[in-house]
């Protein structure tokens, strides 16, 4: 049915029934204007989107990026959604470490946009936060980012103004940087990208989003349809014996993923910034939004291996866990060995003595007391007072992570206008951008994060911070072992973690929560990197 043009709101799809759920609640709609972009486009003026190519670059090079419209296909339905390059995801830019690009950025889409280089320690000028390093970039507007590319490693790129609405329609893709050192990673006979999302749908099309702001905001909107790479499916054709070197982004808006490769071994080898310290044999991934892992896996034995997001879900009212289990991809390992067989290396645990030498200036900091402190919360305004009361009842059991969306009825309720999310700082009592913390080039900041259990609606919070790199030293007291460097870190209910940040980028930075909805809510703060001796 084509769309009219129309759009309004309806009661969210809802994974299981909800035995109490609130006469009062039933009938009652966000206070904010339900929209969905290029629901007044007819589909066959909008080009169907193209799988995304790689995109190779060198020093110098520059690259054309629009954002614009596209009719996606998935599964059996098609929907106007937004695209870089035509593309899904957005074109795959892989450039050798320490390489700077020019991307030559056009806006094409209905809303105002920017392009953020996810955990790309580049110039300040070009991080691409409007109000913080740039001026939006209008419909029909352009601009030009230089990005420099300092680490080797996973990286992803999206707008940073709506992404509760831009990123969930499409707008991402991968930057892979490659170190000088040919031995850098162990050796692989393929390497494949998985970007994980989700979509919410119902019999009408996309669920809409809100226009004046997002809705969502108390949990962040979880997709109904766990899609990779843009599609139901991710498939793969392997030999027996193969190494594979998954690429593993987390773009969902507030989804954070348990992934399992069912049966085969598995060696997790790097994270956002930097590889481990040391590998180590994972039987599952975790995945919270923005993060990324670089995963070696061998297909042993011919056969079927399935990945999949195995979850415990958690029914708040009926105060239960069950599992759930949903295939993401197949992965179909032929009886015929591989040719360059790799069992020796992937055999191997290394230890990365590069990593390990790098951190090791940082050791004699992990001990010592923080110099910063933040508790992560949320406020209530004028949300209907029934679904205040269901939130505070005691008999709703807040686990570590929320996996899946446990209230469907009362997040859909919950805007960034009547619910603030709340980064605070105790030695001041300032909140979100009144924080205003000052470091200068060359300091090393230890911030202990808080995610108290007693706050209200309590949830994990994976916090990003941009243009720096930091290491996560200790979790609850406990030392981590096992390093890397980081710009995520998800933070479950109920923890404390002590970051060690290096702050080595000068310019005005954002932290802030990447589930969407969070940020959109407020969940942000900006700190100033001063250059050495300036002042
Ligand atoms: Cu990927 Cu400020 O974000
Ligand atoms: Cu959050």
């Amino acid at each position: 049915m084509p769309d009219s043009g129309a759009v309004a709101w309806r009661m969210p799809p809802q994974g299981r029934p909800m035995p109490m759920m609130l006469p009062s609640l039933m009938g009652s709609i966000p206070s904010v204007i339900p929209f969905l972009p290029g629901s007044d486009l007819d589909p066959a003026s909008v080009p169907e989107a193209v799988f995304r190519e790689i995109v190779e670059m060198a020093d110098g090079d520059t690259l054309r990026l629009e954002a614009g419209f596209v009719r996606r296909t998935i599964g059996n339905r098609t929907f106007t959604m937004y695209g870089f390059n035509g593309q899904y995801p957005g074109p795959l830019i892989r450039v050798p470490q320490g390489a700077e690009i020019v991307v030559l950025f056009t806006n094409s889409i209905d809303l105002p946009t920017s392009v953020h280089w996810h955990g790309v320690r580049l110039d300040n000028r070009f991080d691409g936060v409007p109000g913080v390093t740039q001026d939006p970039v209008e419909p029909g507007e352009s601009f030009v980012y230089r990005v420099y590319f300092r680490d080797a490693g996973l990286y992803w790129y999206h707008p940073h103004h709506r992404e509760d609405v831009q990123q969930d329609l499409g707008l991402y893709g991968n930057m892979l940087v490659d170190s000088p050192e040919p031995d850098y990673l162990g050796p692989v006979n393929g390497e494949d990208f998985l970007v994980l999302d989700d979509l919410l749908v119902d019999d009408a099309g996309l669920f809409p989003y809100g226009r004046e702001g997002a809705v969502q905001t108390l949990m962040g909107r979880f997709g109904n349809r766990l899609i990779v790479n843009g599609e139901p499916r991710w498939e793969l054709t392997a030999r027996r014996g193969e190494v594979r070197r998954l690429y593993l982004t987390n773009v969902a808006n507030t989804r954070t993923f348990n992934l399992v490769l069912g049966g085969a071994r598995a060696k997790l080898v790097g994270a956002d910034v930097s590889k481990f310290e040391r590998e180590t044999w994972v039987e599952h991934v975790v995945l919270a939004p923005a993060q990324r892992y670089i995963v070696d896996v061998r297909f042993d034995e011919a056969g079927t291996v399935a990945l999949t997001n195995s979850i415990q879900a958690i029914d708040h009212f009926r105060a239960e866990f069950y599992p759930v289990v949903d295939t993401l991809g197949l992965v179909t390992v032929l009886d015929e060995p591989v040719e360059a067989d790799h069992e020796a290396a992937f055999a191997t645990l290394r230890e990365n003595e590069d990593v390990i030498t790098d951190i090791d200036r940082y050791r004699g900091e992990f001990g010592r007391a923080p110099d910063h402190e933040l508790e992560l919360g949320m406020r209530v305004g004028e949300l209907p007072s029934a679904m205040v009361a269901v939130m505070a009842l005691d008999t709703l059991y807040f686990p570590p992570v929320e996996w899946n969306d446990v209230m469907p009825m009362m997040n859909y309720l919950s805007t960034s206008k009547n619910l603030e999310w709340i980064l605070r700082d105790p030695a001041t009592g300032r909140e979100n951008r009144d924080i205003e913390w000052h470091f200068t080039e060359g300091d090393v900041v230890k911030i202990r994060i808080h995610n108290r259990r007693r706050s209200f609606h309590p949830m994990q919070h994976p916090i990003h911070i941009h243009g720096q790199r930091f290491l996560v030293v200790e979790r609850d007291g406990v030392p981590n072992e096992n390093l890397a460097w980081k710009d995520t870190v998800v933070i479950p209910v109920g923890s404390t973690f002590d970051i060690l940040l290096e702050a080595s980028n000068p310019g005005n930075w954002m932290l802030h929560c990447h589930i969407a909805e969070h940020l959109e809510a407020g969940m942000k703060t900006v700190f100033t990197v001063d250059p050495p001796g300036g002042g």
